[in-house]
C-alpha cells in the first residue's frame, strides 16, 4: 500500500469543521491563503490530486491547466458551470457534486423569496419597528395564491419549486431544453412565451456558457410590469444592468435575488429599491445541509481514494 499523502489543494473557504476534516486526513493546500499564486502552483502544482471547491467559485481553467495529476474535484455544491466540464471529461478528471442534498432548501428559498416580494416582508417588518403604523397604515400587497409563476429550467430544483408552488394554489407553467413533458404544468417553447405567462419568473437553471446574460431587457418587457423575477440559481444568468433599469422605470413591479453577476459584489442601485428582497446567497445555507454538503465532499474523496470510487459524479 502507497502511503504517499494525498495531496488536496482547496481553493477557497469551507466550512471550518470541513477543513478541518480534511486537514486531518489529507496534505491539504489552501490557494485562498497563498500570497504568490504562481510560486505556489510552480512547486506545489503537480502533487495535486484532488481539488475541493465551492458551486460558486469552481475551478480556473488556468489554475486547473498547471495540476498535471489531478484526479478529482469535489464541489460543494451542484454548479458546475465555473468548471471546465469539457476539459476535465478529455483528461479524466472526475467531478463530483452534492447532488440531491440542497434541492429542498434552495426551493424553500425560492418560495420564501415569492412571499417576501408579493407580502413585501422585509419592508414591513422595517415599517414596523420604525414606529410608523401608529401614523399611518400598512402598505398592502400582492397575492400569492392563484398567481401564475414560471420556472426556467424544471430540473430537480425547478421541481421541487413546482410542487411547493402547487401548494399555495398557483398556476405553474415551465420552460425546459429537456423535451420530457411533465403533464401537471404548463408547457412554453421559449423564455419570452414563459415570461409573458408569469406573474413571478423563477429561475432554476445553470448559469454561465449559452445561458450568460440571457435574461435581459426582452424578458422584463415580457415578464411585464405586474412581474416579479425570482432567482435562485446564478447571477451570470441576468444582465444586471437591464434588471436594475426594469426596476427602476417600472417594466418590472420586483425582484426577489439570492444571487448576483460578481459576488459578493451587489449592484448599488438595488439597495434603494423596496420592490426588492435581497439575500447573500444563502439558498443552500442551512446547518442540516451545509453539514451534509460537507459530508458529502469528505465521504467523495475518502470513499475516491481508498475504493476508487467517486460517490456522486457528474461526469
Ligand atoms: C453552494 C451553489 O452552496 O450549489 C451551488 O452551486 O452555488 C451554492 O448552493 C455554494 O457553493 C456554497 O458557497
Amino acid at each position: 500500500m502507497n502511503n504517499d499523502p494525498i495531496n488536496v489543494l482547496v481553493i477557497q473557504p469551507l466550512m471550518d469543521e470541513l477543513t478541518q476534516r480534511l486537514t486531518k486526513r489529507f496534505k491539504c493546500g489552501f490557494l485562498y491563503a497563498e500570497k504568490n499564486i504562481d510560486m505556489y502552483l510552480h512547486t506545489a502544482g503537480e502533487n495535486v490530486r484532488a481539488v475541493a471547491t465551492r458551486g460558486d467559485v469552481g475551478l480556473d481553467a488556468s489554475i486547473m491547466a498547471r495540476l498535471p495529476n489531478l484526479e478529482i474535484i469535489v464541489v460543494f455544491g451542484v454548479g458546475t458551470d465555473a468548471i471546465d466540464l469539457a476539459e476535465a471529461r478529455r483528461r479524466n478528471i472526475i467531478v463530483t457534486i452534492t447532488s440531491d442534498i440542497l434541492t429542498d432548501d434552495v426551493a424553500d428559498l425560492a418560495m420564501g423569496l415569492v412571499l417576501a416580494t408579493s407580502r413585501q416582508i422585509v419592508f414591513q417588518d422595517t415599517f414596523a419597528r420604525s414606529g410608523q403604523w401608529s401614523l399611518s397604515a400598512p402598505r398592502l400587497g400582492h397575492k400569492v395564491s392563484g398567481k401564475r409563476l414560471g420556472i426556467l429550467g424544471l430540473g430537480k430544483i425547478g421541481s421541487a419549486i413546482a410542487r411547493r408552488a402547487r401548494a399555495f394554489d398557483m398556476q405553474v407553467g415551465y420552460c425546459d431544453r429537456s423535451s420530457a413533458v411533465h403533464a401537471d404544468y404548463q408547457r412554453f417553447d421559449n423564455i419570452h412565451a414563459l415570461a409573458d405567462f408569469s406573474d413571478f419568473l423563477v429561475l432554476s437553471l445553470p448559469g454561465g456558457g449559452a445561458n450568460s446574460g440571457k435574461i435581459d431587457k426582452r424578458v422584463f418587457e415580457s415578464l411585464g410590469a405586474e412581474g416579479t423575477l425570482i432567482n435562485i440559481a446564478r447571477g451570470s444568468l441576468v444582465n444586471e444592468t437591464d434588471l436594475v433599469d426594469a426596476l427602476r422605470n417600472g417594466t418590472l413591479r420586483g425582484a426577489g435575488l439570492d444571487v448576483y453577476e460578481r459576488e459578493p459584489h451587489i449592484p448599488e442601485a438595488l439597495f434603494a429599491m423596496d420592490n426588492v428582497v435581497i439575500t447573500p446567497h444563502i439558498a443552500s445555507g442551512t446547518m442540516e445541509t451545509r453539514q451534509a454538503m460537507a459530508d458529502n465532499v469528505f465521504d467523495n474523496l475518502e470513499s475516491y481514494f481508498t475504493r476508487n470510487v467517486a460517490l456522486t459524479p457528474v461526469n
